[in-house]
């Protein structure tokens, strides 16, 4: 069967987001639908609320027909086949998956079964409705530690420390010889850095069950005063202050560019010069759209260290936010940032928003909801 083309308007195009109530799919969610297109929502609520969704009509103002939500696990063949047969989907934003780098070591059985047999499964399903068009959400994690820095899409994949982060590198090689074996595929890995921020609005943000590991909710939480101080792990990295430096990205700039890249999907801005698979990967078929396999890095370029972001933080909500000083953290690197000319030049995206306003947003969103959803 052949794909669905997207060379069509945003208005006449379906898109399937997997996870979509979750931190970076419901920010994504309202990018979409800001630009016009119909979404559809596959969530099992698993480690998300389906108050975002809520939000996300009351941010976007739009109505049922244009936001359609199933409770539903990528597992489910059946729920799935459901959620084909009664939309006409023209493409698939992946993001539904477990996330959590410390429960992936002790639960390795449950990350492996749940991203990656969900991931096939949902790749089947598609297959037999047509739908060959899939963006993935990936992890700077596949790199490892990197070889070079600024990390450019060309620096080899390394082990990564833990399972959820071999699933990503995994479900990555799953979907390139998906393409390999069937060249209608069109697909699109975007490789996240370290997403953080929330939508101006402060209606939806990240709300991690339980303490969070990542350091930009956790020092949320300690500004809205949960927690008493951020502990830094490791100030004897090779770093300027000794403390480890990201790559941290707006989540509505990584939204933006989920858009953009769909856009480039059906045969948008791109020179077609791309070719990561050495093949003809990123030219527009004759009525548009591409097929291929693309990989694009999703960050700003920039480091910023763990002392910059309490400092940045401390600065959006007003205070001097406590911290202290202590052992390094298994599995963490000193330093990983982005090259994100592959992006600019192709998919004509570049992040907009710096630490200041990312901390500014995370801030208000934490603020106006110290429980998160529960709030
Ligand atoms: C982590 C995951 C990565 C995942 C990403 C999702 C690891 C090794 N990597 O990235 O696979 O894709 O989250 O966003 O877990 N830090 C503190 N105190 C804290 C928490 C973190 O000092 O309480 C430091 C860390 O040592 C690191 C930096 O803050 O230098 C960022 O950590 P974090 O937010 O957990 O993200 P990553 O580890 O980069």
């Amino acid at each position: 069967m052949s794909n669905r083309s997207l060379a069509k308007n945003h208005a006449d195009t379906t898109v399937l987001v997997t996870g979509g109530a979750g931190f970076i799919g419901s920010h994504t969610c309202v990018e979409l639908l800001e630009q016009g297109y119909r979404v559809v929502v596959a969530d099992d609520l698993s480690n998300s609320n389906s108050e975002a969704l809520n939000r996300i009509r009351v941010i976007t103002g739009v109505n049922d027909d244009q936001l359609t939500f199933y409770k539903a696990n990528i597992l489910d063949a059946q729920a799935m086949n459901r959620v084909f047969d009664e939309n006409p989907i023209d493409a698939i934003i992946h993001f539904a998956g477990f996330k959590a780098v410390g429960e992936s070591v002790v639960k390795p059985l449950e990350y492996y079964w749940n991203n990656i047999t969900g991931t096939l499964t949902l790749c089947k399903v598609a297959r037999e409705h047509g739908v060959k068009n899939l963006i993935f959400s990936s992890s700077a994690t596949v790199y490892g530690d990197p070889e070079f820095i600024p990390i450019t899409e060309d620096c080899p994949k390394h082990n990564a420390t833990n399972p959820y982060g071999q699933t990503k590198s995994m479900i990555e090689q799953v979907l390139t010889d998906l393409y390999v074996g069937d060249t209608e595929w069109n697909i699109v890995l975007l490789r996240y850095f370290n997403p953080i921020g929330a939508h101006e609005s402060g209606l939806i943000g990240e709300d991690p069950k339980g303490i969070p590991n990542n350091l930009v909710p956790y020092t949320a939480r300690v500004a809205v005063g949960q927690l008493p101080y951020v502990h830094v792990y490791g100030a004897d990295y090779d770093t300027p202050d000794g403390t480890g430096v990201r790559d941290y990205i707006h989540v509505m700039d990584l939204a933006r560019g989920h858009v953009m890249t769909l856009d480039w999907m059906g045969g948008a801005c791109g020179t077609g010069v791309a070719t990561t698979l050495g093949t003809i990967a990123g030219i527009p078929d004759a009525d548009g759209s591409r097929h291929g396999v693309e990989i694009f890095n999703l960050g700003t370029g920039t480091g910023s260290s763990v002392l910059d972001v309490i400092h940045a933080f401390g600065t959006a909500c007003g205070r001097e936010l406590p911290y202290r000083i202590e052992p390094r953290r298994a599995g963490d690197i000193a330093t990983n940032y982005a090259a994100c000319d592959k992006a600019r030049d192709e998919l004509g995206w570049v992040a907009r928003y710096d630490l200041k306003r990312m901390c500014e947003d995370s801030w208000r969103w934490q603020s106006k909801n110290p429980d998160g959803y529960r709030s």
